[in-house]
């Protein structure tokens, strides 16, 4: 089956790369390949490393960017080994690096793999599917206080403590095994108000799963602490966030590396060593425009954030 991915804020990631025929790019959420389709046009004897952990991302986009095979290499693994990837490849520096974090619309409508409340399967929700970890693993097997704390830090879920609750009580008779098992209990636990909501009650809670089963802000941090030292002068970094946690991270990030020394103004010499090493573009994020979250309303949180090596 053909699950069909829209790239959130294509224009915007191309035009803020500034992209040289000739450099060398990474894709580091390749997905279905959107924006390293736009980004392979521009490049003439330029290459492009496109990674992605779902190894159904790597085979989808062997085919869909076959014609572009000179100046494309698909890698297996996470960015937050970007370093390692680079290094494997023997590549010190790139000229630009493009993040479009979150899961992709061909994960989360293929009903095999986990991610939806809407269609019934086994609780998965792994973007790698060689990874160990299983969202059955988590709501089987963390204890009432991690839950809550996935519940409640990732998902933003204000009834964590009636969700949990009944996720233990029913674990006890037997495991929760598929998605609209959990869903029900979920749907169960919440107060008749919460069910009058817009958005699904089990929404948040499964948000809230697929960040941890994933360690996105894990890999995301790791990421943040190594891409911008395998940037040129002048190179870029786009990051395109879905959830406020991991905006604030980017931005935080992005403000560091800006402000270089961690000195308190008192001293007159610096102590830390720390030297500007990005300049951020984007002094607020760019937002999708109402005619993309028309057409897409999955773009409706994304915010793009650039930077540039200094
Ligand atoms: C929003 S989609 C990217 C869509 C892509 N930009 C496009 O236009 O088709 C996010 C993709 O990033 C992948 N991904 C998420 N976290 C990752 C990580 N830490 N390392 C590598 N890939 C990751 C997911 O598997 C998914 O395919």
């Amino acid at each position: 089956m053909d699950y069909k991915h829209s790239s959130v804020l294509l224009e915007e990631c191309i035009k803020g790369l500034e992209i040289n025929p000739g450099g060398v790019y990474v894709d580091g959420t390749l997905g279905r390949g959107g924006h390293s389709l736009e980004i392979l046009k521009r490049l003439d004897t330029g290459l492009l490393i496109g990674i992605d952990r779902d190894p159904k991302a790597i085979a989808a986009t062997r085919d869909t960017l076959g014609e572009y095979a000179d100046r494309f290499i698909a890698v297996h693994g996470s960015f937050g080994n970007i370093a390692g990837i680079l290094d494997k490849l023997q590549i010190g520096k790139v000229d630009g690096m493009l993040f479009d974090l979150g899961v992709s619309s061909p994960q989360l409508d293929d009903p095999s793999r986990g991610f939806s409340y809407m269609a019934d399967a086994p609780l998965d929700m792994r973007m790698d599917t060689s990874a160990a970890l299983t969202a059955r693993d988590i709501v089987n097997g963390y204890d009432e206080k991690e839950l809550k704390r996935i519940l409640y830090k990732y998902g933003e879920e204000r009834h964590a403590t009636s969700i949990v609750s009944a996720i233990i009580k029913k674990r006890k008779i037997q495991p929760i095994e598929t998605t609209l098992e959990l869903a029900e209990i979920i749907s169960r636990a919440m107060p008749a108000a919460s069910l009058r909501e817009k958005q699904h009650p089990a929404k948040r809670t499964f948000q809230a799963l697929r960040i941890e089963v994933n360690d996105e802000l894990g890999e995301l941090e790791k990421m943040l602490e190594d891409a911008p030292d395998r940037l040129k002068p002048k190179g870029r970094i786009a990051i395109i966030s879905f959830h406020s946690l991991e905006d604030r991270l980017v931005k935080l990030a992005f403000r560091e590396r800006e402000k270089g020394c961690k000195c308190p103004p008192k001293l007159p010499v610096c102590a830390c060593g720390f030297v500007q090493t990005l300049k951020v573009i984007t002094k607020n994020p760019i937002t999708p425009s109402e005619d993309e979250i028309k057409n897409n309303p999955r773009a409706r949180s994304a915010k793009l954030r650039i930077a540039e090596r200094v």
